[in-house]
């Protein structure tokens, strides 16, 4: 226990703490500059290059379960900053990767955020870091073997930081040959190849974070494409808030917006009902809630469908009529004893009068769509059969905005439903993905005003069904 204070306390020279370390006695100094070493000696100067890597950069302070923190020394960082491989170029930096030692073998992490140590003189940087896994070491080449992601072992406070070289980085990134996409190199290097595993990936929700302009887009259209590429038979859906990705998919995929979304206003539940057409509130919102209730599931009920079903709800997805449903909410206010307020029943009408009447909002309130059936509406969309256009794109750029969210509401919805009500049968997955989710996802901070920073500006993606027939 004593060691460690001693250790710290001497890292502000951690090529000193270096020396302790087997390889390199000594030599840390002189081997900073590269420039006097003769010039018939390549060789020598490549082993200076290959001993920079292998001397400890920092050294770790303080240990927490999802990250740590580490001291830097940065006259190490400026050495490291010549090294001819990118890898190691860049260690220490914001978004680097670095290794640590553990008993037997390595522990790797990158390097979150940077900040001034004010404890010394100056000459080290404390960081803190997030581990991404842990990795053997090859006793004769000293390489890592047998990466894998997550922490069995953490280090103890006072173990040394190194760079992780570019080599490094080839044996953590290598694929391990199950069935993956390219979607890039592995930065800072250029020919390690950065792959997706897309059964681990579809088997999860996964999500694109990132600040504003930070190229989420640009990746979800790139991984789509990859996607669609490997599994031409899959089944894609994609709610595009901004129509930015038509273009992208024309091949693809199947654009849809609200000239040719015909999505049918039936389709949508009890909920995504009142949202749509009362806008009251308190009381009168139950009360108009009442009303609606009942006249829909009378509305609904009129189906010849519903009559061979038996028991239908207020939520089952049957077509109705929005005449039947304003006449069954004139005949209910005509029961009315006189001293009875006739205002809610109104409202309801004169909102669905209006939606009927306006043109913005025909693409899911038109007449014509009662003809329409549910099977019709998801082979369409969910693209079953795909025609070798695996993707869906719809553009709810077109949406009047006091509906958008039901119209994104319902199409998710539906892409839930279906797989939940085809667990038993051999139905296909689907891959939602949903741009800008934040925008849907109900927040407490929202109501108050507080704006959800852009950060959480993703591309949510949510798969339903384990994945093996996707790909
Ligand atoms: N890998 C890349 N290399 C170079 N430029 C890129 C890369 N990825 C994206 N860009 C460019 O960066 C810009 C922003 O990209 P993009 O629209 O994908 O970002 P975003 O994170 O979706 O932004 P927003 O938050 O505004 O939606 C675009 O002009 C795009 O061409
Ligand atoms: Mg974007």
């Amino acid at each position: 226990m004593n060691e460690m204070p001693g250790r710290l306390s001497s890292f502000n020279s951690v090529p000193a703490a270096g020396a302790g370390m087997q390889r390199e006695p000594q030599q840390t100094q002189p081997a900073s500059q590269p420039a006097p070493a003769p010039q018939p000696e390549a060789d020598h100067a490549d082993d200076e290059a290959a001993d920079l890597a292998r001397q400890p950069i920092g050294v770790v302070l303080d240990v927490a379960g999802s990250g740590s923190q580490v001291a830097l020394d940065l006259e190490r960082l400026n050495e490291c900053m010549d090294h001819d491989d990118p890898s190691i170029a860049l260690a220490g930096q914001v978004g680097s990767q670095i290794k640590i030692r553990t008993r037997d073998g390595w522990l790797l992490a990158s390097v979150r955020n940077q900040k001034q140590d004010r404890r010394g003189a100056g000459n080290s940087v404390v960081a803190n870091i997030d581990f991404m896994g842990e990795g053997m070491e090859e006793r004769l080449t000293g390489k890592i073997h047998s990466f894998r992601r997550g922490v069995t072992r953490y280090p103890i406070p006072g173990a040394l930081v190194y760079p992780a070289t570019t080599e490094d980085l080839r044996q953590i990134y290598s694929s391990d040959g199950r069935s993956a996409i390219q979607i890039g190199t592995v930065y800072p290097t250029s020919d390690i190849r950065a792959g997706m595993y897309i059964d681990a990936m579809l088997g999860k929700h996964f999500a694109l974070l990132g600040s504003t302009g930070t190229g989420k887009s640009t990746s979800a259209a790139l991984i789509l494409h990859r996607i669609c590429e490997a599994a031409p038979q899959g089944h894609v859906l994609m709610i595009d808030p901004h129509g930015e990705y038509s273009a992208a998919f024309k091949n693809y995929g199947m654009i849809f917006d609200v000239s040719n979304l015909q999505m049918p206003y039936w389709l949508m539940n009890f909920e995504e009902h009142c949202e749509v057409l009362l806008k009251s509130s308190g009381n009168d919102l139950q009360n108009d809630k009442d009303i609606l209730a009942k006249c829909l599931l009378a509305a609904r009920s009129k189906n010849r469908l519903a009559q061979s079903m038996g028991k239908i709800t207020v939520d089952s997805p049957i077509p109705y009529l929005l005449s039947d449903l304003t006449n069954f909410v004139q005949d209910e206010m005509g029961k009315l004893d006189k001293a009875t307020n006739t205002a809610p029943y109104m409202r309801i009408k004169t909102k669905i009068e209006e939606l009927k009447a306006d043109p913005r909002y025909q693409f899911m309130f038109s007449g014509m769509l009662v003809g329409d059936t549910m099977g019709d509406f998801l082979s369409k969309i969910f693209r079953m059969p795909g025609g070798g256009k695996p993707i869906s794109i719809v553009d709810v750029s077109g949406v009047p905005s006091d509906i958008t969210s039901t119209v994104v509401a319902v199409l998710s919805r539906l892409v839930f439903d279906f797989a939940i009500w085809g667990r038993n049968e051999k139905t296909h997955p689907i891959l939602l993905v949903c741009e800008e989710a934040h925008r849907y996802v109900p927040s407490e901070k929202n109501a108050d005003g507080n704006s959800v920073g852009r950060v959480l500006s993703v591309s949510y993606t949510h798969l339903t069904l384990p994945t093996s027939d996707l790909v």
